[in-house]
C-alpha cells in the first residue's frame, strides 16, 4: 500500500477518482465528454449549480453569502482580495501566523497599506498569534488571517475578535475538514488542491454586502461582483476541476458531512502526534500543543543526521512525500480528508519502529 502525505496537491478520495474517470473521460451521445461541452450549456450549468448547492449545504452557508468558483489558486486571491475589498479605503490588516500569511501580506502590500495586527511568537515552541480583541487602524477595509498554516503546521485555537472589521480567511488547508461558522467571516477562500479537488480552482465565499466594494473599473474576471452576477461564468471556468469538486462534495455528504470529517481528522492527528509524544524526544514537534495543525503535522528528528535515512526508509515502506517544506526542512505529514485512518496508523507504526531501531 502506498500513502501520499503531500501537503498539496493532495490525495483525492478513491471513490471520487473512480467516478471522475467514468464521468470525465467518456464521450456521451452528443460526442462530447463532460469537459468538451460549452460552459454555457445546460449540462455544465446544472453541474455547477449542484456543486454550489452541495457546498452551501455542507458548510451551512447563510443566505446572504455568495459562493464563487474562480480560476487560479489562492495566490491569485492574495491580490484579488485587496482589489475587491479595499473600496474607498487604502488600509488592510493582516495577522502574521507564518509562511502563507506572509505571502498574502506581501501581495496585498503592493496594492494597500498593510498593518500587521498580530504576530506569531517566532521562536519555538511556535504558536498562532494571540487572539482576543485586535486593534485596527481607522478605516481598515478588512482583516486577513490564515487559520491553518500549511507550511508551519500552526492552527489558531480560536478566532480573533475583529468587531465590525470584516474577517477574511485563507482556509486553503482547512476548509471542509470541520464545520465552520461562515457568518463570522466577510470572505472565506480556499484553493481546491487540498480538500476540494484538482489545482486550478479556488472557492470564494463572500458576504453579499461586500460585493458592492468591487470597483467598476476592475477587469470583469477579477471582480467578485461580476463573477457573482454571472454565476462564476464571466469567462470559461475551470470545468474539470469544478466537476471533480462536485464529486468531492457528494462524497463528503455521503460520508457524514463535516462533523464526521472533524472526528476523523482528530483521530488521524492523534495517531501521528501520539507517535511523536511517545518517542521520548526522538521526534520533536516545534509547535505548542493546542496550536498544532490537525492536518499538516510538522516534526523533525532530534538528530537531524537521521532525516534522510528516515525519508528513504519511509519511502521503502510506502510512506511518501514526508519531506518538510523547502524553507523549513524537517518532516511534514499532511492528513487531508481523503487520507484514511489506516494511512495515519501506518505512519505512526513506522515512526515507532524507526525510533526503536535508531533511538
Ligand atoms: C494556506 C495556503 N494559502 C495559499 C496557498 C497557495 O495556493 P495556490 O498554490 O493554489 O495558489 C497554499 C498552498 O499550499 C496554502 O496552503
Amino acid at each position: 500500500m502506498a500513502w501520499n502525505f503531500a501537503a498539496g496537491p493532495a490525495r483525492l478520495p478513491d471513490a471520487v477518482l473512480a467516478r471522475a474517470a467514468d464521468e470525465l473521460f467518456r464521450r456521451g451521445a452528443d460526442g462530447a465528454s463532460a469537459s468538451e461541452r460549452p460552459f454555457t450549456g445546460p449540462a455544465f450549468r446544472s453541474l455547477l449549480e449542484r456543486a454550489r448547492c452541495r457546498l452551501a449545504e455542507l458548510l451551512a452557508v447563510p443566505a446572504d453569502y455568495r459562493i464563487l468558483f474562480l480560476a487560479g489558486g489562492a495566490m491569485q486571491q492574495f491580490s484579488l482580495l485587496p482589489m475587491n475589498l479595499l473600496g474607498a479605503s487604502r488600509r488592510a490588516a493582516y495577522a502574521d501566523s507564518g509562511y502563507w500569511s506572509r505571502r498574502a501580506m506581501a501581495e496585498a502590500g503592493k496594492l494597500a497599506e498593510v498593518t500587521v495586527v498580530a504576530r506569531h511568537p517566532g521562536e519555538q515552541p511556535l504558536a498562532a498569534p494571540p487572539t482576543g480583541r485586535w486593534a485596527f487602524p481607522a478605516d481598515c477595509a478588512y482583516c486577513h488571517i490564515t487559520p491553518n498554516e500549511t507550511v508551519d503546521g500552526i492552527a489558531y485555537p480560536a478566532l480573533p475578535d475583529c468587531g465590525e472589521v470584516p474577517l477574511v480567511a485563507d482556509c486553503t488547508s482547512s476548509l471542509l475538514m470541520a464545520p465552520l461558522d461562515v457568518a463570522k467571516f466577510g470572505v472565506v477562500y480556499a484553493s481546491a488542491q487540498k480538500n476540494i479537488g484538482p489545482a486550478g480552482l479556488t472557492v470564494v465565499i463572500v458576504r453579499e454586502d461586500l460585493l458592492e466594494r468591487s470597483p467598476a473599473e476592475l477587469p470583469a474576471p477579477f471582480s467578485y461582483r461580476h463573477q457573482a452576477a454571472e454565476g462564476s461564468c464571466v469567462n470559461t471556468p475551470p470545468m474539470q476541476a469544478i466537476h471533480v469538486a462536485a464529486l468531492v462534495f457528494d462524497w463528503l455528504a455521503e460520508h457524514g458531512g463535516l462533523a464526521a470529517m472533524a472526528v476523523a481528522s482528530r483521530r488521524k492527528a492523534e495517531r501521528v502526534y501520539g507517535a511523536i509524544e511517545a518517542s521520548g524526544g526522538f521526534y520533536v514537534a516545534p509547535v505548542l500543543a493546542g496550536h498544532r495543525s490537525p492536518v499538516n503535522i510538522r516534526f523533525h528528528l532530534a538528530n537531524p543526521a537521521l532525516t534522510e535515512v528516515f525519508l528513504c526508509q519511509a519511502e521503502a515502506a510506502g510512506l511518501h512525500h514526508l519531506r518538510g517544506h523547502r524553507q523549513l526542512g524537517g518532516l511534514r505529514a499532511s492528513l487531508y480528508n481523503a487520507m484514511p485512518e489506516a494511512g495515519a496508523l501506518a505512519l505512526a507504526g513506522f515512526m515507532a519502529e524507526f525510533a526503536r531501531l535508531y533511538g
